[in-house]
């Protein structure tokens, strides 16, 4: 049988310090105890809603607040992690240390899935706090260039933790007992693909860049685009990206017009950062429509943002779209 490297001994790999290890196997450890409360289930109690709402304004379910406890327990008990925002937490929460990193997360990601069953998963960033005081909301507005590592753990028929650092994008997959195996090494996302995921039920919404891209994919080998295309749709951000990191693909959540005022549903410090570092990392490309989301200085925390990703080549068909308006 195989001898897999574990992730600690792959992180010892990495020029990046210590500290940050240190915060990434917590993160890490902290994802493998969510994946046991996520599998059990209506064994433990933990299916349904929680019933409260985030500063989001959207309906929690249990998983949403225990995952959240549990990632804000374990980070506030992580000595080089100076504060923490989450995506359920309407404010930044700093720690009481100085210096060293500040995490921001989506504790469980696909929330409409934890009931029925299929794949969520748990999404976060990594920046460099300040130095010398307390980090406030400002400290956290950073753009995602500046992220020191970036991942995502998804639990589905195999639990699996994919992580950025200093360099590539490395995959592990949780052992029967208990630890985090290099099974994915230097992952690389295909630039070419013929599969899109969007949600189609916001079609009449959308833009009409967005509506000459996704017509032209669903007119198949008949259309300009020359090829057949296959669609498929999550609804959990992780799984989504998940396959696109393994098989290729493009994945959108573009602005629509439901909510004009609303810029897109995806969260930029929680979800499109961490999501856009991994993919750039990995060969992709990951714009907002003309610009890339990396780029995106942040004008507070719980922004929205629309997030077109995957595929380089196919990214860009769907920018020069987006560009002729
Ligand atoms: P969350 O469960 O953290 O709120 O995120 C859900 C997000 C994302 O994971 C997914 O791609 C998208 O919402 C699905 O939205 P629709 O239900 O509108 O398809
Ligand atoms: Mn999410
Ligand atoms: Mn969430």
């Amino acid at each position: 049988m195989t001898a897999f490297v574990d992730l600690a001994a792959r992180l010892a790999a990495e020029p990046a310090d210590a500290a940050l290890k240190d915060v990434v196997l917590t993160i890490a450890e902290t994802c493998a105890q969510i994946s046991r409360v996520v599998a059990s289930g209506a064994l433990s109690g933990s299916l349904g809603a929680a019933g409260s709402t985030n500063v989001q304004d959207e309906e929690q379910k249990k998983l949403d607040v225990i995952t959240n406890d549990m990632l804000s327990d374990a980070l506030k008990a992580c000595g080089p992690v100076a504060g923490l925002a989450s995506e359920e937490l309407e404010e930044v929460e700093p720690t009481g240390r100085v210096g060293g990193y500040l995490v921001t997360f989506d504790p469980l990601d696909g929330s409409s899935n934890i009931d029925v069953n299929v794949s969520v998963g748990t999404i976060f960033s990594v920046l460099p706090a300040p130095a010398g005081h307390a980090p406030t909301e400002g400290d956290f507005l950073q753009p995602g260039r500046n992220q020191v590592a970036a991942g995502y753990a998804v639990y589905g028929p195999q639990t699996m933790l994919v992580v950025t650092l200093s360099g590539g994008v490395n995959g592990f997959t949780l052992s029967a007992d208990g630890r985090w195996l290099l099974t994915h090494p230097d992952l690389a996302i295909k630039p070419d693909t013929a599969e899109f995921a969007i949600n189609m039920s916001n079609q009449r919404h959308w833009a009409p860049g967005v509506r000459r891209y996704i017509d032209g994919c669903l007119q198949g080998k008949d259309g300009a685009r020359g090829k057949n295309f296959n669609m498929r749709w999550v609804a959990s951000m992780v799984a989504d990206v998940h396959r696109i990191m393994m098989r290729g693909g493009v994945f959108m959540y573009p602005w629509d017009a439901r909510e004009p005022d609303k810029p897109g549903k995806l969260r930029l410090m929680y979800e499109a950062n961490p999501m856009s570092l991994l993919v750039e990392r990995a060969g992709g490309k990951s714009i907002e429509g003309l610009t890339e989301i990396l780029d995106i200085k942040p004008a507070k925390l719980h922004q929205r943002v629309p997030v077109v990703l995957g595929s380089a080549n196919e990214v860009e068909v769907i920018r020069a779209e987006m560009r002729a308006g």
